[in-house]
């Protein structure tokens, strides 16, 4: 069969994979490629077992996989075969240097670029999908276009906004596929080529176009906005532990007025994930850069609140549980950054574990996804650490359990049982909110849940 388009997409991790299958899937005249210099990575993705858990994603994989979508190492020979190449490599933060901490390290980046302009013969629309600082695509075009090659390439900016645990559903029925181009015919032209691939799916409306900064810039912008949402709600919660007002209600009076809203109001241990940080502190350093420090402090504060609610919660436990740590045994409910995902990059988990070993207490980890990564995670300290899949055989023997990732698993779990099996006096420390605190009290536990009194037994 002969396909209408040849598209290739450079980067095949939580972004890459799950877009392309999505794009594949809707779009069977298309033939879609995902390249990795990660050898493992491909061959994870061409086996029964994919490098990430993302609810809905095997069955998609599977139906299109060897039709339409194929993923390989070859990424030269896909360059050259290519109409259209998305970018979706990791932009972390840099470690080093010049904006270590905080700006984003572009080197996975320019490494793309180079090479997609060392092999290129014929002409390429290429479509930044990483996020990336403001004005990326500047210098995108400047290097691809610094030697004289004589192959037109247009850049376009379309950032993703899918987030874990529902990506398969955000990809099917996103709120807006955003299209940023250059306004010029060229750009205009190639922005159009895009819009029509999403609108094979995607009804026309959702699909908005804008100049190339405002699309870079929104995507940082719109993980702010979300951040700082959970930063404002998580800064309440501590007001309300210390005034016997619940943050449940507060968040529920708030939310009803339909120009706030209700979504992303969850106080919680923290926010974590692997972009929220990250892009936060790119917008600071932009904003810095650009000399606008009020600015920038004002999103710091974002992350700031993100850490002090991370450290209040270890600072609660180690109050709760008569000022000392050491010895005590607890039991992490969930690893993963949130629910449905077995991704644990940035988690709270982490540093609630260090900070827990610091403390001297003994760690079990019990997640139905994330226990691989965990073990890696916490390599340097595993000494003491136990990873136990079964959360009720996790729990027994525990003086605590935490509650770290809002499975719903947990929430259904036979807590009168856990509890004759642990130390007494038992805790708990609810992490999402997501236990019925009334039911844990009566059957013994001490309950501490985030932003609201505790219902302790002493
Ligand atoms: P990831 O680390 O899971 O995947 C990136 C992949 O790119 C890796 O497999 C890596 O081996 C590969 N790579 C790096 N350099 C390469 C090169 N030169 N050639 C070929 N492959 C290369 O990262 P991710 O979570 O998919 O995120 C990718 C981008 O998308 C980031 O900018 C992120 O901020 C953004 N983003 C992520 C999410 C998310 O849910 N994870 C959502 C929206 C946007
Ligand atoms: C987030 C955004 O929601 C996506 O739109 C974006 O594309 C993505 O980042 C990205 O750029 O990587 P993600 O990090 O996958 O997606 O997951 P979220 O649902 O946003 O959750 C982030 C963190 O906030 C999790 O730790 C979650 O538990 C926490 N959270 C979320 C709360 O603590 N409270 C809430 O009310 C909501």
């Amino acid at each position: 069969m002969t396909f209408q388009k040849n598209i290739l997409c450079i980067g095949a991790g939580y972004v890459g994979g799950p877009s392309m299958a999505m794009i594949a899937c809707k779009c069977p005249q298309y033939q879609i490629t995902v390249v990795d210099i990660d050898p493992k990575r491909i061959a994870a993705w061409n086996s029964d077992t994919l490098p990430i858990y993302e609810p809905g994603l095997d069955e998609i994989v599977k139906e299109v996989r060897g039709r339409n979508l194929f993923f390989s190492t070859q990424i030269e020979q896909g360059i050259q075969k290519a109409d259209i190449i998305f970018v979706s490599v990791n932009t972390p933060t840099k470690t080093f240097g010049a904006g270590a901490g905080m700006a984003a390290d572009l080197q996975y980046w320019e490494r793309t670029a180079l090479q997609i302009r060392e092999v290129s013969q014929s002409p390429k629309i290429i479509v930044e999908k990483s996020t990336l600082p403001v004005k990326t695509a500047l210098a995108m075009e400047r290097i691809l276009t610094a030697t004289d090659n004589g192959v037109r390439f247009d850049v376009l900016s379309n950032p993703e906004f899918m987030a874990e645990g529902t990506g398969v559903r955000d990809l099917e029925s996103p709120d807006r596929v955003l299209i940023g181009s250059r306004e010029t015919p060229e750009g205009l032209r190639a922005r159009d080529e895009l819009v029509e691939i999403y609108a094979n799916w995607v009804p026309r409306e959702r699909i908005i176009t804008s100049n190339i900064w405002s699309s870079e810039l929104s995507k940082l912008v719109s993980n702010a906005f979300l951040a700082q949402r959970i930063s404002s709600i998580n800064a309440i919660s501590s007001l309300c532990e210390r005034t016997d007002a619940d943050v449940t209600e507060v968040a529920r009076a708030v939310g009803m007025d339909h120009r706030l809203g209700d979504k992303f109001l969850n106080a919680s241990i923290g926010f974590g994930g692997s972009c929220f940080k990250k892009d936060i502190l790119n917008l600071v350093y932009l904003c810095r850069q650009y000399g606008l420090d009020e600015v920038a402090d004002y999103w710091e504060g974002v992350v700031r609140i993100n850490d002090y609610q991370k450290e209040r919660f270890i600072l609660n436990m180690l109050g709760a549980m008569f000022n000392t740590l050491a010895g005590k045994r607890i039991c992490l409910f969930g690893f993963a950054f949130k629910a449905d995902t077995g991704d644990t990059r940035e988690s709270p988990a982490i540093s609630v574990s260090r900070r827990l070993v610091e403390e001297r207490a003994e760690l079990v980890i019990t997640d139905p996804q994330a226990l691989p990564n965990a073990e890696r995670d916490l390599a340097d300290i595993r000494e003491g650490i136990s990873f136990v899949e079964d959360p009720c055989e996790a729990a027994a023997g525990c003086d605590a359990i935490a509650v770290i990732t809002e499975w719903d698993l947990y929430a259904s779990l036979e807590f009168k049982k856990i509890y004759e099996t642990m130390r007494k006096p038992a805790f708990i420390f609810d992490g999402r909110n997501i236990l019925d605190h009334e039911s844990l009290f009566r059957i013994g536990f001490n309950v501490f849940p985030i932003g609201k009194p505790p219902l302790t037994h002493f």
